[in-house]
């Protein structure tokens, strides 16, 4: 693998998906030397608590040193505008950080989240785009504007060992929130989902639709109630919408989920990728009952890192 910025990054996602769950049944030994004189940087443009924690324990695990920069609140201020004269806020063009932070890095993981102001700007990447393209070592996605492929490896692994038949019902369901989120978590979870199974739907209010790329196998519902009343796997997230860019239109009827509406399936479990905010995103009986996958969700986020950072650390030999 030369670098993890997608799900298309990943020679057969499946296949990769049964590696990952052999590493952790292997405690992790698998490779221990691997990284040895090698270095990950970890560059955070936003905040983070499981990425940021479990990459670095992946990385512990592979013999790699790891260097955090919280470049969004402590770096120089960056410019990413191609043949800008530089002479407003920002004082250190990507082209120059991101070079020598490759100096520095055998592998850079990158965290910066969409503006939600400008969809075309959002989607072209352009922050990871332009590491991708001036830092000269592969590039790992730690959430991008548009996507987040380490926690939908995370949440896929989780879903493998949970599944009970071969193609289980998925259902990705819209939350309520109070912010206008990003729909990188939806995108990818979509990504992926769309290869786990062909049962794959997600229950949403009209006009919050995903862009055309993410559309699920099985179509949109837009009644909560009926899509989750047979699914296997329910991942509760809330974002904002792709059509109405960045904005929170409107919503009818109560989506909110709790243990009420899932009397009549008593199989469903419950993910959430978190933080989650408890009684507004998702209701504390199921986030504290036993249909809950969050837990399982976070700790396979080490799984995640490990099986990527092993990837491309065997590709660098
Ligand atoms: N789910 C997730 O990425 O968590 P953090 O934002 O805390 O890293």
């Amino acid at each position: 693998m030369k670098q993890f910025l997608s799900q298309r990054d990943v020679y057969q996602p499946i296949n990769f998906v049964h590696k990952a769950l052999e590493y952790k049944r292997g405690g992790f030994s698998a490779a221990p030397q691997l990284g040895l004189g090698k270095t990950l940087g970890l560059l955070f443009f936003n905040p983070s608590l499981r990425t940021r924690m479990s990459t670095q324990l992946a990385a512990a695990k592979l013999g790699l040193q790891t260097v955090v920069m919280n470049v969004g609140s402590e770096g120089w201020a960056l410019e990413f505008g191609d043949d800008v004269v530089m002479n407003g806020q920002s004082v250190e063009h990507v082209k120059d950080a991101a070079a020598v932070m490759g100096r520095y890095c055998d592998i850079l993981g990158i965290r910066c989240f969409p503006s939600l102001s400008n969809r075309d700007a959002d989607y072209s990447e352009q922050v990871m785009e332009q590491f991708r393209k001036y830092a000269g070592v592969p590039i790992v996605s730690l959430e991008s504007a548009t996507l987040h492929p380490l926690q939908s490896l995370a949440d896929i692994i989780t879903m493998e060992e949970y599944k009970t038949k071969a193609h289980p019902k998925v259902v990705l369901a819209w939350a309520p929130h109070i912010k206008a989120l990003p729909q990188a978590v939806p995108n990818s979870f979509a990504q992926w989902a769309n290869v786990f199974t062909n049962q794959f739907t997600i229950a949403c209010p009209p006009g919050y639709e995903l862009a055309k790329a993410f559309e699920p196998v099985l179509g949109y519902e837009y009644n909560l109630d009926k899509a989750i009343a047979d699914a296997d796997f329910i991942y509760v997230k809330n974002w904002s919408s792709f059509s109405d860019y960045g904005k929170n239109p409107p919503v009818e009827g109560d989506w909110l989920l709790n243990e009420h509406r899932l009397l009549s399936n008593p199989g469903a479990r419950i993910m959430h990728c978190l933080p989650v905010r408890r009684g507004l995103e998702l209701s504390h009986d199921l986030l504290n009952g036993p249909r809950s996958l969050v837990l399982e969700q976070a700790t396979n986020r080490i799984t995640a890192a490990y099986a990527v950072l092993k990837e491309i650390l065997e590709a660098l030999k």
